[in-house]
């Protein structure tokens, strides 16, 4: 199943059906030795996944967190208690809610100024605590990526024509957004299509357009970042609501 795309009714239940992937995939994790790593992705769809997963964990769901280790697939150029920063809405939402916390969480560096270091940095901290990919050791392979789309087809911080969508040999690369004139830093594209299982969640009527161009077949194949993530050994799982799918035929 290289590819599935699923409709929900809303925003809540692509966070209840992306939640019980992350289950799934940490279960399946805990009867193989326990080792699980899983990029986590800002976003406001992405916020809702983080408060189920804290709300089941709070009821008393047996989830393996212990197997769990944690990185980001991308992250802005701020301190990690700014307001936009990827890593607070996880640490908040997600990780201080269920007591995740220490050498098992690995915030991606994106406000040091040095920022093509910190991402060969953190590339390293991949290749360190990931298994390499049998099609290609250059690169590390997570177990599951969250991802978000926004509406002009960015994924992680691969936002359209810019510099890192062109990487080729890095891991994690630090990345100019002129439209926002903001750095950023975010896992590459072999990276994504490298993973076990890459989850795409996206949610609202501001998305529809694009959807429809990319799964509705009306663009080429190559006219947004996000139609470039295709797991090669790996799962690929939209998850969609129906606002978002608004203009495809089935919907
Ligand atoms: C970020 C995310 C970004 C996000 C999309 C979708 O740092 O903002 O990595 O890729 O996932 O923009 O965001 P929404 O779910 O809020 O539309």
């Amino acid at each position: 199943m290289p590819e599935q795309v699923e409709i929900f009714a809303d925003a809540a239940e692509v966070a209840v059906a992306t939640a019980d992937r992350v289950e799934a995939v940490l279960r399946d994790a805990s009867a193989r030795g326990c080792e699980c790593a899983i990029a986590l992705s800002g976003g406001s769809t992405p916020a809702l996944l983080f408060d189920e997963l804290a709300r089941r964990t709070a009821g008393g769901a047996q989830i393996p967190w212990g197997c769990a280790r944690i990185f980001w697939g991308d992250e802005r150029a701020v301190p990690p208690d700014h307001e936009d920063s990827n890593y607070r809405m996880a640490r908040d939402r997600l990780l201080d809610p269920i007591g995740l916390a220490g050498d098992r969480i690995h915030r991606m560096p994106a406000e040091r100024a040095d920022r093509d270091e910190a991402a060969r940095e953190y590339g390293r901290l991949l290749a360190e605590h990931l298994p390499a990919s049998d099609g290609d050791p250059s690169w590390p392979v997570f177990d599951l990526i969250l991802l978000g789309m926004g509406p002009d087809g960015h994924t992680a911080s691969l936002f359209p024509n810019t510099q890192a969508l062109e990487a080729e040999s890095e891991i994690v690369s630090a990345n100019y957004v002129p439209k926002f004139d903001v750095w950023r830093m975010t896992l590459t594209v072999p990276v994504l299509n490298a993973a076990r299982e890459v989850v795409l969640m996206v949610s609202g009527e501001s998305k529809a357009e694009r959807i429809g161009d990319i799964l509705g077949g009306r663009v080429p194949a190559d006219s947004f970042p996000v139609q470039q993530i295709h797991p090669a050994g790996g799962d690929l799982r939209w998850m969609i609501d129906r606002a978002a799918a608004a203009d495809l035929p089935m919907a």
